[in-house]
């Protein structure tokens, strides 16, 4: 049978959640990754070190038996952040990053940012402690379309950043268009990007495949095929600007089975055998490990694992529904048939 062997991957952004979800999902992501970069849009947001010190203890206390899980804490940059939290987040061990949320974007956003000039003493603080600025980058104006929303956050928000503030560290997080991947090739070292598996997996037909399909719906929405396949070139390209970040999101069914059902795809127990498929599908298994177990670290400045996992080459029925104590979870692919698996 056919195997693979890499260095243990790291999540480099998560949605962990809290409580009986939190104790879910807790074990897909331990299985495959030894760190994980965790989101900080919970209600409420994760907005200050006390937080992320208290919501880390929340993980670690839900960690199954023997795990030796790292939470790689953020936190939730607000109109209120001052200089003084990104000093107090520099100088914490368990913190790594801030989020930036334009308020209103995505689930859990309203507290996010709304006005990125008034906050520039904070991101100029970012910069001086080289503190990471983790971007959902999409802007929220109704009136552009939700389809181009992400270049033109390029456009009139991460470029201006940039150009103001050149050393500043930003993570372009869940890119999924063609001029997010030129955009990060043509910035400097300072500027790099996390890809899920299921942008680059799946294009906007997806959510419209013989009906509406609720599970398939995240923010930044799919996008159409030629946006995919840039994604794809980036993933494989050995580039160390491109690292591995699932964006896996669960939710409680019935909120994604809904007449307004939220954004987030559960991928955290299929994304790994997912990237591992792409990649081989692509002629590029090669590059698998850069991609999952190198890069990330590199551009945290956190050492690489020394820990090594198998997958084999093995086909395998994906649950169609995880259980979280009174919630139901669906997953990425569920009930599909994957060929790589844990060995
Ligand atoms: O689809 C998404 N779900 N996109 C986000 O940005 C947030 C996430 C969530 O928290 O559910
Ligand atoms: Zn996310």
């Amino acid at each position: 049978m056919k195997t693979l062997t890499i260095i243990k991957p790291d999540d480099w952004h998560l949605h962990l959640r809290e409580g009986q979800i939190l104790e879910a999902v807790l074990p897909a992501t331990v299985n495959s990754f030894r760190r994980a970069i965790v989101m900080p849009n919970l209600i409420p947001p994760v907005t200050n070190v006390d937080l992320a010190m208290s919501y880390r203890q929340d993980i670690l206390t839900a960690c199954p038996g023997d795990c030796d899980f790292q939470a790689l804490m953020t936190l939730y940059l607000t109109d209120n952040t001052s200089p003084a939290d990104v000093k107090a987040a520099a100088d914490n061990p368990y913190v790594h990053a801030f989020k930036l949320y334009p308020a209103g974007a995505t689930t859990n956003s309203e507290s996010g940012v709304t006005s990125l000039p008034d906050l520039m003493p904070t991101l100029e603080a970012m910069a001086e402690y080289q503190v990471p600025l983790l971007v959902h980058g999409e802007v929220t104006d109704p009136a552009v379309d939700v389809f181009d929303r992400e270049s033109v956050f390029i456009d009139h928000v991460l470029s201006p950043l940039l150009e103001a503030l050149p050393q500043l560290k930003v993570v372009f997080e869940h890119l999924t268009t063609r001029q997010g991947v030129e955009f990060v090739l043509d910035a400097g070292e300072n500027v790099a990007a996390t890809l899920t598996a299921h942008h680059l997996l799946l294009n906007r037909n997806a959510m419209f495949d013989k009906g509406i399909r609720p599970h398939h719906y995240c923010l930044p929405v799919l996008k159409r095929e030629t946006h995919r396949q840039a994604l794809i070139a980036a993933a494989i390209s050995g580039n160390r600007k491109f690292f591995l970040g699932t964006d896996s999101a669960p939710h409680d069914r019935l909120a994604k089975e809904s007449s307004c059902g939220c954004a987030g795809i559960y991928s955290a127990p299929v994304a790994l055998e997912l990237y591992a498929q792409i990649f081989e599908d692509n002629d590029a298994l090669d590059k698998l490990e850069g991609f999952t177990s190198l890069y990330g670290p590199d551009f945290y400045g956190l050492p690489v694992n020394s820990e090594q996992i198998t997958l084999k080459k093995q086909d395998w029925q994906v649950p169609r529904v995880i259980s979280a104590g009174t919630e139901e979870i669906v997953p990425l692919c569920a009930g599909e048939t994957l060929k790589w698996q844990r060995a």
